[in-house]
């Protein structure tokens, strides 16, 4: 069966790094919510102003808008061969959901779960920067732009106003809450592949493709 691969983690523990790699990789739609909800913020729509309302204080958007998010992308007929997705779900009641519109179209949720610690969590998302441009994802220490401070394409970096310390540390209090109970949820259905997330980009990433060339052997 098509898979629908999950990247699950707290936040700032590289899923959309590994994610983006692996949607290059395999040929399939990198479908992300975070992205999808800050283009809205940035074009200033209806959507874009309530979820900033949330995502300014670290805080879940609600499920619903999210919800009709993904399944207004996933009706879009590129994700026949499958999709990863990045950010979603991050609560019981998505995922329940996401099962629903995965059955529709002959897809199965496989979930790789990248972890990394608390102080870690922080030290990455406080010195990200991001590529206006072409959302090359950088970090000031171990992954630095090139010297002129701006992407390799030109484009100009960024920090996301939800980086800055306190902001991340609510991140994480709502990650564990809401999100963390989908580790359980997704162990009890065989579907979870625990990814150590410390070490460099490289490190991590040949762990994933290990989990995944399990995920096709499972
Ligand atoms: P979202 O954009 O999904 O943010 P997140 O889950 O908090 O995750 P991040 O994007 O911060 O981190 P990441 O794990 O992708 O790490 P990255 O690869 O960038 O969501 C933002 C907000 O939108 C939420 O708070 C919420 O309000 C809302 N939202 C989104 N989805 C929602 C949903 N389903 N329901 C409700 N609300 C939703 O890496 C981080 C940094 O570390 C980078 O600088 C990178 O270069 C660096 N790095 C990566 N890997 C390594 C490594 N191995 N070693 C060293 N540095 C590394």
């Amino acid at each position: 069966m098509k898979k629908a691969i999950i990247f699950l983690g707290p936040p700032g523990a590289g899923k959309g790094t590994q994610a983006t790699m692996v949607s290059q990789s395999i040929g399939v739609p990198y479908i992300s919510t975070g992205d999808i909800l800050r283009s809205a913020v940035k074009e200033g729509s209806s959507l874009g102003k309530k979820a900033n309302e949330y995502m300014s204080k670290g805080e879940l958007v609600p499920d619903e808008v999210v919800i009709g998010i993904i399944d207004e992308r996933l009706n879009r007929g590129d994700c026949k061969n499958g999709c990863i997705l990045d950010g979603f779900p991050r609560t019981i009641v998505q995922a329940v959901s996401l099962e629903n519109m995965l059955k529709e179209k002959g897809l199965e949720p496989v979930v790789l779960f990248i972890d990394v610690p608390d102080e870690e969590v922080v030290r990455r998302n406080s010195k990200r920067r991001i590529c206006d441009r072409c959302g090359r994802i950088y970090h000031l220490e171990t992954n630095p732009p090139p010297k002129d401070g701006k992407c390799e394409c030109g484009g100009f970096l960024y920090q996301r106003n939800d980086d800055r310390e306190d902001v991340i540390r609510e991140r994480l209090r709502v990650y564990r809450e809401k999100t963390s109970p989908l580790i359980d949820y997704y162990t009890k259905k065989n579907s979870l592949f625990k990814v150590n997330g410390s070490g460099s980009v490289e490190e991590v990433h040949s762990r994933v493709i290990s989990a995944l060339k399990k995920i096709d052997k499972a």
